[in-house]
């Protein structure tokens, strides 16, 4: 593994991706965030050594070099989610490529179903904290102690200045935005209603299918990471309604504009 995102990481130096401020996972229906970059770079998945090739209708699979809000960012679009057959590590190699491409800060986001009843369709949420219920975990095996420790403090997992800082950015623009915690299945199944109930028995405020691997091992190597959290769906015990992966891409996208503006400020400052 070592020797692959070193591989990789020297090809993508080569093409001239450079010490990134900043890396950026972008997830369904947010991908046009990118819009907001002002690209230097665009490599897709399929040229880049050791890359997985991204399957999933709606993730187009580019990894994007350039400016945002005047800082330089790499940024995924499209992600590899463990559903699709992929291994955790091969989930989260993209992470660690980024690592060594200089990155040290993780900006992730993603679509989720609400389950807490404050929440609405829409509603953007900071990720506070995450519950990981993924069935494989991506630090499973022998620990590279060249990547990082074996045992991995998950304290903070999800930066509190940069929670406070894009509060306050949202406060500034106006933008009502919630806080919750992100559970993590495996998907590709959206949740029956018993599921949806558990996760909020369980303390979290929404569920997905991603994310949390991907945090996991930023955290191994030392990254600090923030995340935000598309809700395009509500399993409130009483409204759970049907949902579809079209359904899910169509809230995100109306979304996009606000999310791109606060992650634009927030990289910025
Ligand atoms: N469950 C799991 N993943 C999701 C959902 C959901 O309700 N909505 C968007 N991604």
């Amino acid at each position: 593994m070592w020797n692959k995102v070193q591989e990789t990481v020297k090809f993508l130096q080569e093409k001239g991706i450079t010490t990134p401020d900043y890396g950026i996972i972008l997830g369904t229906g947010l991908g046009n965030l990118v819009e907001k970059i002002s690209i230097e770079i665009a490599i897709s998945y399929a040229d880049i050594p050791n890359f997985p090739v991204s399957t999933v209708q709606g993730h187009s699979g580019e990894l994007i070099f350039g400016t945002l809000g005047g800082k330089k960012v790499v940024a995924m679009r499209g992600r590899f989610h463990y559903y699709e057959g992929w291994t955790m590590e091969q989930t989260v190699f993209p992470v660690r490529v980024m690592k060594y491409l200089g990155v040290e800060k993780l900006i992730v986001s993603n679509a989720s179903g609400g389950v807490n009843p404050a929440f609405k369709v829409g509603d953007i949420m900071i990720i506070t904290d995450h519950i990981n219920m993924m069935p494989a975990h991506p630090l499973h095996g022998k620990n590279d102690e060249r990547f990082g420790p074996r045992f991995v403090d998950m304290h903070e997992a999800y930066c509190k200045k940069m929670i406070a800082k894009m509060e306050m950015i949202a406060e500034k623009s106006n933008v009502s935005i919630q806080k919750g915690i992100y559970l993590a299945l495996q998907g590709p199944t959206f949740e029956t209603p018993a599921e949806y109930k558990m996760v909020k028995i369980l303390g979290a405020d929404c569920v997905g299918m991603s994310t949390v691997p991907e945090v996991i091992v930023a955290k191994h190597m030392g990254m600090t990471c923030f995340g935000l959290s598309v809700i395009t769906d509500l399993g409130i015990e009483g409204i759970v309604e049907s949902v579809s992966h079209e359904e899910v891409q169509e809230v995100a996208k109306k979304s996009e504009k606000v999310l791109g503006e606060l992650v634009e400020a927030f990289v910025q400052q």
